[in-house]
């Protein structure tokens, strides 16, 4: 794959000429380790010294990739790094995400190397240089730390993140065909070449950085996995709650359909869902209350239904570049504007129906879906303006 990338980078990108005298005075180190870090301030100290310990021998330094933590982590980080230029921080500000922080740290790297590891002292840096022997034997271009390879307990799980962990485990295997015991490790080093090519094609969202990259890679990456103990944190807790769930469901669903379902519309249809049963059940209550013609009814409904999936897409969906203040409510006229053309076609697409069929629900459903596909097209481009 190394040769592979280098060929096609070659093509792709303009060489620029280096310039002829550059000399080679201190050349990047042999490995990066990315530490993605929120709120961990109380364990960077410890992870820079573990690190030392553990590579004793390597070219190495440690590139700590903080999401503008309350904690200052990063404060702490470039305070060690003043003194040790080992120690790099990468802070971002107005970004959250597991994900997207360990694309950034790889990227930023200039190693022939790169380690992801959790930066609160779970995973067993003593394994690093065993991993580096891996990748220098040229046979390798990932190298997995496993909880899962025979023999190897599990010390920092529940019993629920336990099962849930395993039944990833299967998924990822079976729907995506990535053949690794541990595909939601979060404990990995690879080539950096592999990263480089792989990138523009990675979720910045989630937790499954790994999964990522291995289904991204399936065809080209020779793959390795070696056994660790997964451990308790040091200080602080655990960043992985319920949304987790979320993120591997939108990862599963865009791989295997080749990115043509992204993350947002997967929200989008989900809220869309929930429109759909507001939508029933507000046409239910006016078609109880007696409201005369069907298409009325209809009508009003519609209206319910697409406020309640507005003012939810902008939570959720659009969650990043939510609308506050006027320009939630000028994005509620607008969406009401454009989708009343959506709302035109949904009564006319109920009606007909109902005109056809003596059943009411059918006819409001059809109606529901043929504005939710409109709503979704239309809004992303003029309501939140996304490219
Ligand atoms: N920059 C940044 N931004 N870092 C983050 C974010 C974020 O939004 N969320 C979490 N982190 C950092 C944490 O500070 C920690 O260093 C590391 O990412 C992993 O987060 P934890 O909160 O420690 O996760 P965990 O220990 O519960 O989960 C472990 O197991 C998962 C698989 O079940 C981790 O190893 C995960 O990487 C792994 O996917
Ligand atoms: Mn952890």
């Amino acid at each position: 794959m190394a040769q592979q990338i280098l060929q096609r980078t070659a093509v792709e990108t303009p060489r620029v000429a280096a310039p002829a005298l550059a000399p080679m005075t201190e050349p990047a180190p042999e490995l990066s380790v990315i530490l993605p870090a929120f709120n961990e301030r109380a364990n960077i100290p410890m992870m820079v010294e573990r690190l030392s310990r553990a590579l004793d021998g390597i070219d190495w330094e440690v590139i700590v990739v903080d999401d503008n933590s309350p904690d200052g982590t990063s404060a702490l980080t470039r305070d060690i790094g003043s003194r040790d230029r080992r120690v790099r921080c990468i802070r971002r500000v107005g970004r959250r995400g597991l994900a997207g922080a360990c694309i950034e740290g790889m990227l930023a790297s200039s190693a022939p190397y790169v380690a992801v590891m959790d930066a609160d002292g779970q995973h067993d840096e003593t394994l690093l240089a065993a991993m580096v022997a891996k990748l220098r034997q040229c046979e390798t271009d990932l190298v997995v730390a496993s909880r899962y390879i025979d023999g190897v307990t599990d010390s920092g799980f529940s019993a629920s993140r336990a099962k849930a962990s395993q039944w990833s485990t299967v998924l990822a295997r079976k729907l995506l065909k990535v053949e690794l015991t541990d595909p939601m490790s979060g404990f990995f080093m690879l080539r950096r070449e592999v990263i480089d090519e792989l990138a523009p094609k990675l979720s910045t969202q989630g937790f499954k950085i790994l999964l990522d990259i291995a289904a991204t890679g399936r065809d080209t990456l020779r793959v390795a996995e070696l056994p660790f103990v997964f451990g308790a944190r040091l200080h602080g807790e655990s960043k992985l709650d319920a949304r987790v769930a979320l993120d591997f469901g939108q990862l599963l669903l865009a791989k295997l359909s080749n990115d043509a379902i992204s993350y947002r519309f997967v929200l989008f249809c989900l809220v869309g869902a929930t429109g759909v049963g507001v939508h029933m059940a507000a046409l239910y209550m006016v078609h109880a209350l007696g409201v005369e013609s069907f298409g009325v009814q209809q009508t009003i409904a519609t209206i319910v239904a697409i406020a309640w999936n507005y003012v939810f897409n902008n939570a959720y969906t659009y969650r990043d570049q939510r609308l506050a203040g006027w320009a939630f409510v000028r994005g509620l006229l607008v969406f009401e504007l454009v989708c009343s053309v959506g709302a035109i076609s949904n009564v006319g697409v109920a009606s007909l129906i109902y005109a056809g069929g003596p059943s009411w629900w059918i006819a409001g459903l059809g109606g529901a879906v043929m504005g939710a596909v409109w709503n979704y097209a239309v809004s992303a481009a003029v309501v939140w303006k996304t490219p």
